[in-house]
């Protein structure tokens, strides 16, 4: 059994637990708040063993073999940091860190301690992104030349994700999304440019990039915290385009594979799947030395390497080299 702990009681702990709950092999063992009542309460209802009313106190826990980090953005690196000084393996929510010098500290230490670290970009575990992924690789849509996609929603005022103390912002919560599928798609880019609004939390609450790739190949995209529920990827090439409606919630819906100058697009199905379940599978497998995690070091780093550039673009009006 691998017994997982889960640092806060976050509303995408919801999600995770399903994740856990599904997988054979898998148990939600413990859960930790700033509120010793919370926690308690938070675990009868979720049918959790154990609850602690202090983080530290659920990493000294030698029962818990994964933490899953679900604390606010600002609080990532500090809490990885110390869940594997505790001599826990370790499923961060995104993003880990906008700073690339932060991830390769954590991946340092992990190694160090023969621990797994891996960011919960919990779409690229779904069918749906790799078959995405295939069909770009394999030409079905001719030479990739442009990817665009967003991602938004009307934030509250007073979320977290609206707080620079807590490092929110757009962009680190909503499109680090597109930045990721643009990665997975084109590889790691060369050149990185953005403009943003910034709100009275002094975050991003617009923000619009663009990604240039060698090779000829063009991403953009926008986030947003003050706009509508907005998602969905275009995925151009030279003889047609991928059109996905739910790029980070896949559906069975599927999506819509144009060819060039076709009126009708075929719709192409996805299997059914949980991205959390799949994603709580891989690290278990993981954990049992199966095999290293999806996302490890090198797309963490790709990731943050990437927000850290289009930050000084929004910041400075330039376009930063990669
Ligand atoms: N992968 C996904 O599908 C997905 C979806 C949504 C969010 N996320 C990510 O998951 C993380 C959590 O997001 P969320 O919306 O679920 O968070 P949330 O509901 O706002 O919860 C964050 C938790 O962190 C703890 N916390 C500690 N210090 C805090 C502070 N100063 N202010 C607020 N909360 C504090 C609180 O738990 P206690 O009071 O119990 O300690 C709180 O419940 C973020 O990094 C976000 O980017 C991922």
């Amino acid at each position: 059994m691998v017994n997982w702990g889960f640092l806060s009681t976050a509303r995408i702990n919801g999600a995770l637990l399903t994740g856990v709950n599904a997988i054979d092999g898998a148990e939600a063992l413990a859960v930790a708040s700033r509120d010793q009542r919370r926690a308690a309460a938070y675990a009868e209802q979720k049918g959790i063993a154990r609850s602690y009313g202090d983080y530290a106190e659920l990493l000294a826990d030698p029962d818990v073999d994964i933490v899953y980090i679900s604390l606010p953005n600002g609080m990532h690196v500090e809490w990885t940091r110390r869940a594997l000084q505790a001599g826990k393996h370790v499923l961060c929510e995104k993003p880990l860190s906008r700073s690339a010098a932060e991830v390769r500290e954590l991946f340092a230490l992990a190694a160090e301690r023969k621990l797994h670290l891996s960011e919960a970009f919990m779409y690229r575990h779904h069918p749906q992104t790799k078959q995405l992924k295939s069909l770009v690789d394999t030409g079905a849509i001719g030479e990739l030349r442009l990817i665009r996609g967003n991602f938004s929603f009307n934030c509250s005022p007073d979320d977290p994700r609206m707080q620079s103390a807590l490092e929110g912002g757009g962009l680190m919560d909503l499109g680090c999304y597109p930045v990721s599928m643009a990665r997975l798609l084109a590889g790691e880019p060369i050149r990185a440019s953005a403009e943003q609004v910034v709100g009275d939390g002094g975050v991003d609450i617009v923000l619009a990039g663009v990604l240039r790739f060698a090779d000829g190949v063009i991403a953009h995209f926008d986030s947003g915290l003050v706009m509508p529920d907005r998602r969905d990827v275009e995925i151009v090439g030279s003889t047609g385009t991928l059109r996905v409606a739910n790029p980070w919630h896949p559906t069975p819906d599927g999506f819509e594979l144009w060819r060039d100058r076709a009126t009708e697009p075929e719709v192409i199905p996805v299997e059914a799947a949980n991205s959390y379940a799949l994603q709580v599978a891989d690290l278990c497998a993981a954990v049992r030395g199966e095999h290293e995690p999806l996302l490890g070091l090198e797309d963490a780093l790709g990731q943050a390497r990437t927000i850290e550039a289009l930050y000084a673009s929004a910041d400075s009006g330039q376009t930063v080299l990669l």
